[in-house]
């Protein structure tokens, strides 16, 4: 099963549900919808709307981000996990390099990932080096890091999607060779193994997919699918991906 993300960040308002419709009647006739599984992450204003017009499809509804608390606070503005389900998402993702830069610490990412999975909330949880890490060829330090400070054995790991997205590539157009991300996933599988033996956490891959350079990333059978952002906000772009997937 492969899965395509679609990551929309600070955008959409309700009509923007057009874009999901348009996804959802493709979705719905293309021979091989059962190869893959369609998630979008919208703004939390629209995860309500978006999730009970979905409801019967196959579309399923995601948050970008939630608080590290369980149910409620006196956090102002923070939106907790059980909230977050309680309007019909099922998909959370946990530590966004957007949010990583605005203060998310292993500690928090921890509490993330733990009240996500007590609600009932399926994690994509982000990982990435950034550009300085690279040149200095600490990518596999880093991410090992981000990993095994944040995931443990007692977490059920088959709720948990690891999505590489180093930093370098999200939103420049630059992406990783086809060498380097066949390493790389592989080398995420083995530290994912390292937690636990009988789990295998899918491991998808996000920066720049296009519907171009998705050719390439279809080459590399460990990556089981996409964290899809910029893309994401165009239909025409994000079918576009699929149709070159399995084209
Ligand atoms: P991008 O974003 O596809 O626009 O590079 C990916 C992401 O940030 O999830």
């Amino acid at each position: 099963m492969r899965y395509f993300i679609g990551n929309w960040k600070m955008f959409g308002v309700p009509k923007s549900i057009n874009i999901l419709n348009k996804i959802n009647s493709f979705y719905s006739k293309d021979k091989n919808r059962k190869k893959y599984r369609v998630i979008i992450t919208p703004p939390y204003t629209l995860i309500e709307t978006f999730s009970k017009h979905f409801k019967s499809k196959k579309i399923s509804i995601g948050s970008q981000n939630c608080y590290q608390k369980d149910q409620f606070s006196s956090n102002t503005a923070a939106i907790s996990p059980f909230m977050i389900r309680s309007v019909g998402a099922k998909y959370t993702l946990v530590g966004h390099s957007d949010n990583r830069v605005e203060g998310d610490t292993n500690i928090m990412l921890k509490n993330k990932v733990h009240f996500a999975l007590k609600n009932n909330l399926k994690v994509v949880f982000c990982i990435g080096e950034n550009r300085a890490d690279k040149k200095k060829k600490k990518t596999f330090s880093v991410l090992k890091k981000q990993i095994t400070k944040v995931l443990d054995k007692k977490m059920n790991l088959n709720n948990i999607i690891v999505a590489y997205e180093p930093i370098w590539s999200i939103g420049t157009g630059n992406i990783p060779t086809e060498n380097e991300l066949f390493k790389t996933t592989l080398y995420i599988k083995k530290i994912l193994k390292s937690i636990n033996k009988k789990k295998r956490p899918l491991v998808l891959y996000g920066g720049s997919v296009d519907g171009k350079n998705v050719k390439m990333f279809k080459e590399i059978r460990e990556i089981d699918g996409f964290l899809i952002g910029g893309a994401s906000k165009s239909h025409k772009k994000f079918i576009d991906i699929i149709k070159n997937y399995y084209r």
